[in-house]
């Protein structure tokens, strides 16, 4: 098992990386429950939150293991997908947490993907003004991005992720092995984040995707484990340095600006989260080349790895016009401006919002 430390103060935690490990952390989880609620009465009590697809694969073993130590669990298992992530399923997990009559000394335990961790969080984040929370994220996209960091929350009609708080985990256990059972596509989604690390952080992370992607796609332990543990370590030091996104947390947004526009005007049905973000680097790419930021052959080995996976580099059928009018709406968008993060070279980004509207028009419309 491999660990990394999140400094952060009173709200620093461990990710904990492994194989198989999921059959082993209910006494990982009672003794970090034991050490923040020293209270017995108060540390008897768990929520776990999941969804539907994940409740019988891994929240079932995980609740019964824990009930079979003295905890009282509670499950609440959401209908799955990313048009679920809004207000009437957060008042579910709510509903849970007054049912189980939970204190503010209770946790609450996510075990599933991103969207069960968002939800989960940002109902911790919120309920009494704040109850512990654990992750234990069982989708790769999860696993290298939405579990560690903070950010929780929900979508509203008028963008994604708009209601949401920075809001900590206690602890966070990955276990790779639960990827044996995540669907092709989801998986890829989840790569797409990975290949972002390389791209604002580590040109040898991105050089390993492009040598060992079929040892990834296979599951292969290690493969798995260095790309995971390579992508949370890099995300932890970011965080680390800034929490709140006042800085260079901007970064970990790379192909996200054009990337949720897309996810928005296609009702976020059409594209997978990390599938959006992949289009949305290359697009970023091209702009930075266009801009002479970065060389063209930045874009096009971005370009060339995201079509070995057989993944969309680009859409045609969506009127750019559009496009540009809602990145303006987009919450990173400053007094008006928009920012983009772009490459300098593979491994190191740039925030700016020197990106004129035509720069974008150009690189949507060749
Ligand atoms: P998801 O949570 O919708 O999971 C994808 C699908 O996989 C779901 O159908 C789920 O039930 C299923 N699933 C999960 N684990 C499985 C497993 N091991 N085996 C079989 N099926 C499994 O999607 P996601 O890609 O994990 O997360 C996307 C969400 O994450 C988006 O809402 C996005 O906004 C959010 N996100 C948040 C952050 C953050 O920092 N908080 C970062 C990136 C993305
Ligand atoms: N996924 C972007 C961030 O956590 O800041």
């Amino acid at each position: 098992m491999k660990d990394i430390f999140v400094k952060l103060g009173p709200n620093s935690y461990e990710i904990k990386i492994g194989w198989g490990i999921i059959s082993q952390i209910d006494n990982q989880i009672i003794d970090l429950i034991a050490a923040f609620s020293p209270n017995p009465i108060t540390a008897n009590k768990v929520v776990i939150i999941t969804d539907k697809n994940v409740a019988g694969l891994y929240a079932g073993s995980l609740a019964n293991k824990l009930e079979k130590k003295g905890i009282l669990v509670k499950q609440v298992s959401l209908i799955p997908g990313e048009n679920q992530k809004n207000y009437s399923t957060l008042e579910k997990i709510y509903k849970a947490f007054f049912e189980h009559q939970m204190d503010r000394k209770c946790f609450a335990i996510a075990i599933g993907g991103g969207v069960v961790g968002d939800m989960a969080g940002f109902a911790a984040s919120t309920f009494m003004r704040g109850i512990p929370y654990i992750q234990i994220p069982t989708t790769l996209l999860s696993q290298v991005d939405s579990s560690v960091g903070g950010k929780t929350g929900i979508n509203h009609p008028k963008g994604k992720n708009m209601i949401g708080s920075f809001y900590q985990p206690k602890g966070v256990f990955i276990d790779t092995s639960t990827l044996i059972t995540l669907p092709k596509e989801e998986l890829l989604a989840g790569l797409v984040e990975v290949i972002k690390y390389g791209m604002i952080r580590s040109e040898s992370l991105f050089h390993y995707i492009e040598k060992y992607s079929v040892d990834i796609l296979h599951l292969n332990e290690r493969a798995l484990e260095y790309i995971i543990y390579s992508s949370c370590k890099i995300k932890a030091e970011i965080v680390e340095e800034d929490e709140k996104e006042g800085g260079i947390r901007a970064i970990l947004n790379f192909g996200h600006t054009i990337g949720h526009a897309i996810e928005a005007l296609t009702n976020y049905s059409r594209y997978r989260h990390g599938d959006a973000v992949g289009i949305g680097m290359v697009y970023a790419a091209r702009i930075a080349s266009k801009m002479g930021i970065a060389d063209n052959s930045v874009a096009v080995s971005l370009e060339t790895l995201l079509k070995s996976l057989n993944l969309d580099t680009e859409v045609n059928d969506i009127d750019p016009k559009q496009i540009i009018e809602k990145l303006y709406q987009d919450k990173k968008t400053i007094g008006g401006r928009l920012r983009f993060v772009l490459p300098v070279r593979i491994g190191e980004v740039v925030v700016t919002d020197r990106v004129s509207d035509d720069i974008i028009y150009n690189v949507l419309t060749e």
